[in-house]
């Protein structure tokens, strides 16, 4: 191999050892329901997400409010569970809900319904 080739090769190589690896972007995580769940499960889950859990469900709970829609047990678990999980994961909350919940890197916000996301 010529020596041009070499440097060439070693010059590469430098670059790519100091290129700085790209940093492992922390990537926002909502938590949502999971879709298997039933809706029997994920309405205790709600329900103790609103209540004991300490979710802010103003959101959810009014139909006038941006989150009411659509009013179906899935969604306003999803905005609960996520609230819970927002408020308390560096406190010890988990986005688990007994397996009702699931992270996921996808914003759940939809029209004038803003899904929280705290670092
Ligand atoms: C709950 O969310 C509503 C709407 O964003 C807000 O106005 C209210 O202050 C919140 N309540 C608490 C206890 O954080």
């Amino acid at each position: 191999m010529s020596t041009f080739l070499i440097r060439i090769l070693l010059a590469l190589l430098v670059i790519a050892i100091t290129i700085p690896q790209q940093s492992e972007a922390e990537s926002e995580q909502w938590c949502v329901a999971d879709e298997q769940t039933p809706d029997d499960e994920l309405q205790g889950a709600l329900d103790w997400a609103c209540g004991k859990g300490g979710a802010n469900c103003s959101r959810i709970q009014e139909p006038n409010q941006p989150c009411f829609l659509p009013n179906t047990i899935k969604d306003h678990a999803s905005f609960a569970f996520n609230s819970y999980y927002q408020t308390y994961k560096h406190k010890g909350g988990s986005c688990y809900f007994k397996g009702a919940a699931m992270i996921t890197e996808l914003d759940p916000s939809h029209g004038s319904c803003h899904y929280e996301y705290n670092l």
